[in-house]
């Protein structure tokens, strides 16, 4: 019924805007006022977290991505060698784990076969699993050593979105969380990072006050037949699930490239006209913006029509833009929660001007309990 999607034509609209509230709610009561990090549900003991040397992030689909963004910020903060596998990839190729390894695996259902066949394949192994879950006494946190729930709340519609960012958010906590252990960072780094994040409800909010420009956007563009997404660092997993929710939604072949490899191959499929959703990182003192920029103008001379997602106030763009999405100003490791949004938005509006069902896409289900 049209009340229990909040006046919303879709669960998963009322989902995307349900966003800061959720990524509020994953964040509650983990970190003191002063910036320090408590996870009192992780059940493995300080030491062995101490002793970890691995981790590897198994999980399928959108969680997969989240588990992607999770690689930059984890390695970044802690210096442990991070992993990201696809689920039943890991599971049939005979890995190599030990005591000292935590698996994590991210599932917003909790009940995905293939990612339960990974973590009981890792557990025999004797690694350590640590589950990010969105529903409470599923059977992935339940067979876990250790539990993060994201507190998104229940998630209906098939396409991952609040379940996305509050796994994020769940893997940057993690993050934290093991660099105050093992002392990779200084405290006062750590709770710098923790107040950006306290600052992301606000920061989404901002993104879905701006629904109108991507809902115009989606009109336009309804008669695209292929769309790219490009990104680089914490963006290259963004510009992925930005490919795979139009797929799920509109059944539009669409793909997300690392902007860097773009030369090295991809690059041969512009043509004119073709869409090219790019996600610009925060400028800083690296070249990670420039090179980014250059990427953006070569896919334009050879006549991309671009949509530049890009911090507010970065006027390096205006000229490579052929429509500007303005993101709120947040680090680079941080980006993905912003940058997310108005991907979602694209695919569901698009997906619902082409008259598909959003909340159930054509041969796709919520939680996929066989291999
Ligand atoms: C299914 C859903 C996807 C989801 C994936 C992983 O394929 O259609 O939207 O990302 O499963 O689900 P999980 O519950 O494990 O996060």
């Amino acid at each position: 019924a049209a009340a229990e999607k909040d006046g919303h034509d879709w669960f998963m609209r009322k989902e995307i805007f349900e966003q800061p509230e959720s990524v509020a709610a994953a964040l509650l009561g983990r970190h003191t006022e002063r910036g320090q990090l408590m996870l009192d549900e992780v059940r493995i003991d300080d030491e062995a977290l101490r002793d970890i040397d691995r981790i590897i992030v198994v999980g399928c689909g959108t969680a997969a991505y989240a588990g992607q963004v999770a690689k930059y910020a984890i390695e970044h903060w802690t210096r442990i060698p991070v992993e990201v596998e696809l689920a039943h990839e890991f599971r049939y190729r005979d890995p190599i784990l030990t005591r000292n390894t935590l698996v994590v695996a991210i599932s917003q259902s909790g009940e995905t076969a293939d990612t339960l066949m990974a973590i009981r394949h890792a557990r025999a192994q004797r690694a350590k699993v640590l589950a990010i879950c969105n529903t409470n006494g599923a059977t992935i946190p339940r067979e876990s050593d250790a539990v993060i729930y994201t507190h998104a709340g229940p998630e209906i519609g098939v396409a991952s979105t609040k379940g996305f960012l509050t796994q994020m958010v769940a893997c940057y906590l993690l993050g934290l969380y093991l660099a105050q252990l093992r002392g990779t960072k200084f405290g006062d780094e750590i709770a710098a990072v923790v107040r950006d994040l306290d600052r992301i409800p606000a920061q989404v909010q901002q993104v879905l006050d701006g629904a109108q420009q991507v809902y115009d956007l989606a009109q336009e563009l309804l008669d695209a037949k292929v769309v790219l997404f490009l990104g680089r660092h914490a963006g290259y997993p963004v510009a992925m699930e930005g490919a795979l929710k139009l797929k799920e939604l509109a059944y539009i072949h669409a793909e997300g490239f690392a902007a860097g490899e773009l030369k090295h191959g991809p690059i041969a499929l512009i043509e004119p006209g073709l869409p090219v959703f790019c996600v610009v990182p925060p400028r800083g003192r690296d070249q990670l913006h420039d090179k980014m920029v250059s990427a953006i103008q070569e896919i334009r001379a050879r006549g991309a029509r671009t949509i530049v997602l890009a911090e507010a106030g970065d006027t390096t763009v205006a000229d490579v833009a052929d429509e500007l999405i303005e993101l709120p100003q947040v680090p680079v490791l941080l980006q993905p929660l912003v940058a997310t949004v108005p991907l979602q938005l694209f695919a569901c509006e698009l997906a619902t001007l082409m008259g598909h069902d959003v909340d159930q896409p054509r041969n796709l289900a919520k939680s996929v309990t066989v291999e």
